[in-house]
């Protein structure tokens, strides 16, 4: 599904995006990785190398544009071309009420989901556009199309990220550029295992009960949607934002 294609992932160090640089590759793509997370990241790069696959790790913290317009360059510098664009790193920052947020946590997870978002892209477009188009995908959220409590940065980052998405998706339509969102429901990750189950004893029952189909995701299942939503075979999608929550947003 795209043999040969060159596809550049952030957050590829752990959860969904790990899982879609194993995806990706296993359909045939060169992956450049990158992340905070350098063990993480070359633990990734790793798995796809041991499963006959390509791929390389670059550190890159997505909040700084000279980072971020080095770490695109590679992927020039290194597979000759970027043909799609996986902007999935993201954090959930602290929990607290709307009224109580701490202004710090908020410029930071803003930072992170919104403005680092804003910063790929705008690189990997100037490339893309060099080589006559290509293919973007950012990460929302269920939480970018409906609201939660205690999470007002995270909400506001990932609703964000559809409105930046479709603006994209229209300034580049005409230049072979697609541009799309992932809306995950809540997906078995570390985001979701290790930090936000701890936080709250009652948040895996509860999150459980807000998926029609029974079940949370698996990042494998996310990684599926963005695979697809790169390729070709999705060649008239742009501009939309696919859920792939379990009927989370069907209620
Ligand atoms: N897990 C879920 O339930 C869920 C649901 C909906 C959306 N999402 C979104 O999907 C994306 C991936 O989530 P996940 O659950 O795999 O998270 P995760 O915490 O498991 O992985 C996120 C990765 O992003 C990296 N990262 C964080 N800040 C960074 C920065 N400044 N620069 C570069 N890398 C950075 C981390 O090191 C980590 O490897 C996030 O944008 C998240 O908001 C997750």
């Amino acid at each position: 599904m795209l043999k040969d294609k060159v596809v550049l992932i952030t957050g590829a160090a752990n959860g969904i995006g790990q899982a879609t640089a194993l995806t990706v590759a296993r359909y045939g793509a060169k992956v450049l990785l990158g992340d905070i997370d350098e063990a993480g990241g070359q633990a990734t790069k790793k798995m796809i190398n041991a499963a006959g696959g390509e791929a390389i790790f670059f550190y890159v913290n997505i909040t700084d544009s000279k980072n971020v317009a080095r770490f695109t360059e590679h992927a020039v510098e290194q597979f000759g071309r970027l043909d799609c664009a996986f902007n999935n790193a993201g954090i959930e920052g602290s929990y607290g009420t709307t009224a109580e947020y701490d202004e710090k946590e908020w410029d930071q997870v803003l930072d992170v989901n919104l403005k680092g978002t804003w910063l790929c892209m705008r690189s990997e477009i100037k490339h893309m556009l060099a080589f006559g188009g290509g293919a973007i995908v950012n990460a929302s959220s269920a939480l970018g199309k409906t609201g939660i409590w205690n999470m007002p940065a995270y909400v506001a980052s990932k609703h964000a990220v559809i409105g930046l998405t479709r603006a994209a998706a229209l300034d580049h339509a005409q230049q072979g550029i697609r541009v799309n969102a992932v809306a995950p429901g809540v997906i078995d990750t570390p985001m979701v295992r290790e930090r936000i189950y701890n936080a709250d004893p009652d948040a895996e029952a509860n999150l459980l009960r807000m998926h029609p189909i029974g079940r949370i995701g698996t990042p494998e299942e996310v990684a599926e949607a963005v695979a697809w939503l790169c390729s070709d075979a999705a060649s008239f999608v742009t501009g939309t934002t696919l859920s792939v929550d379990g009927a989370y947003m069907a209620k």
